[in-house]
């Protein structure tokens, strides 16, 4: 079997920046019609019509995911342009901050409506179009945070975890109309997302370091190798795998108590 995506069509929300962006390039490469979805105009018409020439027109769609109608219209009108949808890959996110005290209503709200709702309506719009296709792929990305925590990010940490549920749910309930449904979770990644995020530090570089140092490969992940995991995913190479979450971090769910523990803790005392 060729792996590949001739002939399908493939939606990528976020795909103005970053790992989406990455991803729509790696699905329009892999023989995919790429429709990006996202709420930067510029930015997202720019990212879809850099794609027209590998694999055919595209198209990018304007929609808030926050706003359910917006995606519906989004999809529908995709879905109305190039006859049929057959990959999703949700990439559309935000990063806030704050514990469960520091975070303010309004950006607890913000943070879930995005992340999570933001994710709902995307699966709800494209699932019948999926469908009606006989078929289909979803990967939803979600975060080293859908299972573990990062300190002052409660509302991300929730959303994040909230993704799980929704993918193994879609997962099942769709099982039996031919759509898989799974979750990537990066780790750090070098996107316009984590370098704001990065400078917010006092000192940026010094937060960078102590980033790149938390994953065993001892470096901060590329867009590329995300979607290169999603279009996995998405791809009929993985045909017998839903449900499922796929980390996609450097490592950095695998040391208990966090490298420094492993470089200065137990782990390190009977080094030769
Ligand atoms: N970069 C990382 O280190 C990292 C790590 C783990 C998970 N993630 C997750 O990966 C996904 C992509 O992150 P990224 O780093 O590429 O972010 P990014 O900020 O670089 O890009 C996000 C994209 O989503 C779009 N977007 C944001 N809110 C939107 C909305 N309401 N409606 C429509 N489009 C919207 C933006 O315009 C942008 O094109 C997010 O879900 C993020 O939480 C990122």
């Amino acid at each position: 079997m060729k792996f590949g995506f001739q002939s399908k069509v493939a939606v990528v929300t976020g795909g103005a920046m970053g790992i989406g962006e990455a991803t729509a390039i790696t699905f329009s490469e892999l023989g995919a019609r790429v429709v990006v979805l996202d709420r930067d105009r510029e930015k997202g018409a720019r990212a879809a019509a850099s794609l027209a020439g590998e694999s055919g027109a595209g198209s990018f769609h304007w929609c808030d995911i926050e706003s359910a109608e917006s995606v519906q219209a989004a999809m529908d009108e995709a879905a109305r342009q190039h006859g049929a949808i057959h990959v999703v890959a949700h990439c559309a996110g935000i990063q806030r901050y704050g514990d469960a005290i520091t975070t303010s209503l309004d950006v607890w709200r913000e943070t879930l409506g995005v992340n999570l709702d933001g994710c709902f309506h995307v699966v709800r719009s494209a699932l019948p179009h999926m469908v009606a296709a006989g078929g289909g792929a979803i990967v939803v990305v979600g975060s080293v945070q859908t299972v573990a925590a990062v300190a002052n990010s409660a509302a991300y940490v929730t959303a994040k975890h909230g993704l799980a549920g929704l993918v193994r749910s879609v997962a099942l309930d769709f099982a039996g109309k031919n759509i898989r449904a799974n979750c990537v979770m990066p780790g750090a990644i070098d996107t316009p997302m984590l370098r704001a995020s990065i400078n917010m530090g006092a000192d940026p570089e010094a937060v960078r370091a102590a980033c790149a140092a938390t994953h065993p490969l001892g470096r901060i992940g590329r867009p590329e190798e995300v979607a290169r995991a999603i279009a996995f995913l998405a791809s009929d190479w993985a045909s017998f795998i839903t449900g499922t979450t796929l980390a996609v971090d450097g490592g950095m769910l695998i040391p208990a108590g966090g490298m420094a523990f492993q470089r200065g803790g137990t782990g390190s005392v009977a080094k030769q």
